[in-house]
C-alpha cells in the first residue's frame, strides 16, 4: 500500500513571522526511535491561521518552521520502537504534542511553543514543524489510527471530511473534561465560528440538548437548520448575543435548567458579556468548560453560591481521541455535507486557503490543504 518516499518534498515554510509562506523543496524527513513518517492526505487550516502567521495574534513560535496545525495521512515509515502502527495505516495526525519525560509540558505543533522552558525547547529543537507538506515527521504517539474500513466503507467519509474531526476533537475535549451527560442542557457560546459550530455537533451527539449563543441571527438559523438536518430528534435552540449582559440572561432563563456551559471565546471577544450570562443561568454545581478568553466569565456571588466550577481546557488528552473515534466509528455524526462541507486547496493555494478559512467558518464548515 506505501509507495517509495522520495529523498526530497515539498513543503510549506514559514521563515519569519509577517513574511508569506514559500512552497520549498526540502529533504524528506527519516523515522528514528520514536517517530513515524506520515504521508499528508489533508491538512486543516484554522480560521485565524493567517494571523496567526501574520503577527496579529502574539503566538509564539520559532522561526522558519513548517507551517499546520492537525492532519490526517498514511504511514509512510516507523521508528524501530512502534508497535501497533504500520506502513500504509491511515492516522490522524494530533498537532498537541507532550513531552515524554513530562506529559504536563505540551505545545501545539506550528502554531504555540506554550511558552514554558520545556516545551519552547522541545519545539525549537526536536518537534519545530507541522503538517503542511507532503511529508511530516511526528512522534509515534501523536499518530492515532483510523479504522479506514469502517470510516471510509461502511460509513463513507471522505478522507478529507475526516479532517473536521480536529474541531470535533477538541469541543469533545473540553465536554468531556466537563462531563456532559446525555440528557442535561449545554449551552455553547459563541456558536458561530468553527470551534463553536463543532461544540454544537458533539455536544448534540454526546445526546445533550443545546443552547447555542451568537450574534450573528442569520447563521444561528443555518446551525439550527444544520443539527435539524443531520441530526433530526436533536433538542437545538438559540439565543441571541446583544451585548446587554441582562437580556441575555433573561433570554436564557427561558430555557429552563442548564447544566453546563462550553466557551470558545476568541482573544478579539475577551470583553463580551455573554459567558457571564450563560454562566449566571447555571444551576447549583454547573461546569463551564473555558477553552476560550473571557475577562470576566462569571459574577462572583453566582459562582460563589452555586458552587460553579470553572475548568480551562487546552485541546483533549489522548484518551478523547481514542474515545471520540469510537463515537465516530458508532456512527453517531451525520456524513457528507451534513457532517461537513470541506473546501480543498493545493499547498502553492495556501493564501487562498488562509483567505477562505477566515470566511468559510461556522458550523459544518472547514478548509483544508492537500498536498
Ligand atoms: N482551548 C483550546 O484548545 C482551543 C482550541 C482551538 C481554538 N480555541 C480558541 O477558540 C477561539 C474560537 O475559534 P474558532 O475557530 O471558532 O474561531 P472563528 O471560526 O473565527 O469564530 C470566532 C467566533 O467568535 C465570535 N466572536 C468574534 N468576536 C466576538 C466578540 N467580540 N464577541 C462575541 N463573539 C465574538 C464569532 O462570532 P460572529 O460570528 O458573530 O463574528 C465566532 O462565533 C479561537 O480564537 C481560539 O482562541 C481554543
Amino acid at each position: 500500500m506505501s509507495s517509495p518516499i522520495p529523498t526530497h518534498h515539498r513543503a510549506l515554510v514559514l521563515k519569519d513571522v509577517g513574511s508569506p509562506l514559500h512552497l520549498s523543496t526540502l529533504p524528506t524527513p527519516h523515522a528514528t526511535h520514536g517517530s513515524a513518517i506520515v504521508r499528508i492526505e489533508a491538512a486543516s487550516v484554522l480560521s485565524y491561521h493567517g494571523e496567526i502567521y501574520s503577527g496579529v495574534r502574539a503566538y509564539h513560535f520559532p522561526t522558519p518552521l513548517v507551517g499546520g496545525f492537525s492532519a490526517i495521512g498514511r504511514i509512510a515509515s516507523i521508528g524501530p520502537d512502534a508497535t501497533a502502527l504500520s506502513p500504509g495505516q491511515l492516522v490522524y495526525v494530533d498537532c498537541t504534542i507532550r513531552a515524554r519525560d513530562d506529559p504536563d509540558t505540551q505545545f501545539l505543533s506550528a502554531i504555540h511553543d506554550s511558552g514554558a522552558p520545556g516545551s519552547v525547547k522541545l519545539m525549537r529543537d526536536v518537534w519545530r514543524d507541522g503538517n503542511f507538506a507532503e511529508y511530516a515527521n511526528v512522534p509515534l504517539e501523536n499518530c492515532i489510527k483510523l479504522n479506514e474500513g469502517r470510516l471510509c466503507g461502511d460509513l463513507g467519509y471522505e478522507v478529507q471530511d475526516l479532517m473536521h474531526v480536529d474541531f470535533l476533537l477538541t469541543a469533545y475535549g473540553g465536554l468531556r473534561d466537563i462531563r456532559l451527560e446525555a440528557g442535561e442542557t449545554v449551552v455553547v457560546c459563541p456558536a458561530t465560528g468553527n470551534f463553536g459550530g463543532a461544540g454544537v455537533q458533539v455536544a448534540v451527539s454526546m445526546g445533550a440538548r443545546v443552547i447555542a449563543m451568537g450574534r450573528n441571527m442569520t447563521e444561528l438559523r443555518r446551525l439550527k437548520d444544520f443539527v435539524r438536518a443531520g441530526s433530526p430528534g436533536a433538542e437545538i435552540e438559540t439565543v441571541g448575543i446583544t451585548g446587554d449582559e441582562k437580556a441575555d440572561t433573561e433570554a436564557l432563563s427561558a430555557f429552563g435548567t442548564i447544566d453546563a456551559v462550553l466557551d470558545f471565546t476568541p482573544p478579539q471577544g475577551i470583553k463580551s458579556t455573554h459567558l457571564r450570562s450563560a454562566t449566571s443561568m447555571l444551576r447549583r454545581n454547573g461546569r463551564v468548560s473555558m477553552m476560550g478568553f473571557s475577562e470576566s466569565p462569571v459574577a462572583p456571588w453566582a459562582m460563589v453560591s452555586k458552587s460553579i466550577r470553572l475548568q480551562g481546557k487546552l485541546m483533549y488528552e489522548r484518551e478523547d481521541m481514542v474515545q471520540f473515534f469510537k463515537m465516530l466509528e458508532a456512527g453517531r455524526f451525520a456524513v457528507g455535507k451534513q457532517f461537513v462541507d470541506t473546501k480543498a486547496f493545493e499547498l502553492g493555494d495556501w493564501k487562498a486557503a488562509f483567505d477562505t478559512a477566515a470566511e468559510h467558518t461556522g458550523i459544518g464548515r472547514h478548509v483544508v490543504l492537500k498536498p
